[in-house]
């Protein structure tokens, strides 16, 4: 689905009319390429002091070859000014040793010089400690706070930036590369206002062109939308695919995945005899799992009937449940496995004409929460990613007006494409981020709904 209103606001004479109109004016995102290398094209700014910053610093050369910091002789990297400096690509800020009040101003300190320096899509980073490790409460206050400076500080940046802040647990700091990569890097350029919390892992990434290679992945409602571009990105970083759809697709699914070396498999996933043939079409295991079948049925409850309700529910929770229960069981769910759940915006906020699906959605980021610890004790994670409005034929299949709405109401102003929700769960496959589990990343360009 292409959105007429991205190609004409970034026209010469639309971008005249829609700023005489204040119109919404999107910007077109900046995506990752096949065969790129550097997560930053463009220049990084570091600040902020402390062991995150020290991990970044570590790494910072195989990001990007235009380092900076904020301070002369800080990280022993040159001093950026907004007179003399470059456009910035990235920023990150480390905030984790700010333990008083009036330490907060150092967000000001640093963060406002560059606001009118930013190249096109950049992406921000704030680092920070867990509030819930801190003994001091005013310390514990301060990392609160940074919460709802860089939600707001999301709302404000333009040129389809980004901002996120992550806090990272003492221990955990070498396993930052990993998220660097994706969320200084244009595979997390529609998210944005997100909170998420790294803790330590023992697993690591050998090849950061391939850290996927050697696993072995499963994704189900793999024909099309959102799920062909998962099973596509999680090969393009090495891993062996099995694609899984409703036996009608076998066709075209088994051509989608032979174009990049998968396998694929016609099931429905509800079928009693489900759990039986996956099992037996994963005679090797599996490392990577991945929820993304689903469906709507939209009706206001007053009008939604049984069937309805029931079939959202089968396929959107109880299938994702009762078919990873079944590969747990049985061992075919590796050590260190990763378990990615497609929910949405919806289970969040709640979306008129969607009790049904917003309860299967909200269901499925529980799973998420109440299954984390016990395969935590065997290395695996689970986590969900909850998209927001994303260009497929499940959204171009909505009413014009509904439509619209959902496409403008993000601080993107558009639609989400199939591949950035792939990029997002192709991160919480790799192996480094173990650190991340039992939680939920929205790529919703930062949705007005469930803010
Ligand atoms: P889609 O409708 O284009 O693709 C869904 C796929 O799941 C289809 O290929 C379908 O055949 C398959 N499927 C449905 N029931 C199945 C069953 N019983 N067994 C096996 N396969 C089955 O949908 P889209 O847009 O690609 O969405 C993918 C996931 O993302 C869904 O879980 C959806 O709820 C979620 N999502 C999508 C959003 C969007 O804006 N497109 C927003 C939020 C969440």
């Amino acid at each position: 689905m292409t959105d007429r209103y991205l190609a004409f606001a970034n026209s010469t004479a639309g971008r005249r009319l829609i700023g005489a109109l204040g119109l919404p004016a999107p910007v077109p995102l900046e995506r990752w390429m096949a065969g790129r290398t550097r997560p930053v094209d463009g220049a990084l700014l570091l600040g902020g002091a402390g062991a995150r910053a020290d991990a970044v610093r570590a790494c910072a050369h195989k990001l990007s070859n235009a380092l900076f910091a904020d301070r002369e002789g800080q990280h022993d990297l040159p001093r950026w000014t907004a007179e003399h400096g470059p456009r910035l690509k990235a920023l990150v800020f480390d905030a984790g040793e700010l333990t008083r009040f009036e330490q907060l101003i150092a967000l000001r300190d640093f963060f406002q010089p560059t606001l009118k320096a930013l190249a096109t899509c950049p992406r921000l980073l704030i680092l920070a400690r867990p509030p819930e490790t801190l003994e001091a409460p005013q310390a514990a206050c301060v990392q609160c706070a940074l919460e709802g400076f860089s939600r707001s500080l999301a709302k404000e940046v333009r040129g389809g930036g980004g901002v996120q802040l992550l806090y990272v647990d003492a221990g955990a700091e070498d396993r930052l590369e990993g998220a660097l990569r994706f969320f200084l890097s244009p595979k997390s350029v529609y998210i944005s206002g997100q909170v998420l919390r790294l803790a330590r892992c023992d697993t690591a990434v050998d090849d950061w062109s391939r850290p996927l290679a050697g696993k072995q992945a499963l994704v189900t409602g793999a024909a099309r939308g959102i799920g062909a571009a998962i099973a596509e990105t999680l090969a393009r970083d090495g891993a062996q695919v099995l694609l899984l759809d409703v036996p009608d697709t076998a066709d075209d699914l088994a051509a989608l995945a032979a174009r990049f070396g998968g396998r694929s498999l016609g099931l429905d996933i509800c079928a009693a005899e489900a759990p039986q043939q996956l099992l037996g079409a994963l005679p090797d295991g599996v490392d990577i799992l991945v929820h993304n079948a689903g469906v709507t049925r939209d009706k206001t409850l007053a009008k939604m009937s049984e069937a309805q309700w029931n079939q959202v529910l089968a396929v959107n929770l109880e299938a994702p449940h009762r078919l990873t229960a079944a590969l747990l069981e049985a061992g075919t769910l590796r050590d260190n496995g990763r378990v990615v759940l497609i929910a949405s915006v919806s289970g969040i906020a709640g979306n008129f004409g969607q009790c049904n699906y917003a309860a299967s959605k909200a269901g499925l980021i529980g799973l998420a929460q109440a299954w984390a610890p016990a395969l935590g004790q065997r290395g695996i994670s689970i986590n969900a990613v909850a998209p927001g409005f994303i260009e497929t034929q499940m959204t171009a299949a909505m009413p014009l007006t509904v439509r619209e709405a959902g496409r403008r109401m993000n601080a993107m102003r558009q639609g989400g494409l199939p591949q950035d929700v792939a990029e997002a769960v192709a991160w919480l496959a790799q192996p480094d981020s173990g650190a991340v589990s039992g939680q939920v990343l929205r790529v919703c360009g930062q949705s007005l709904l469930g803010a």
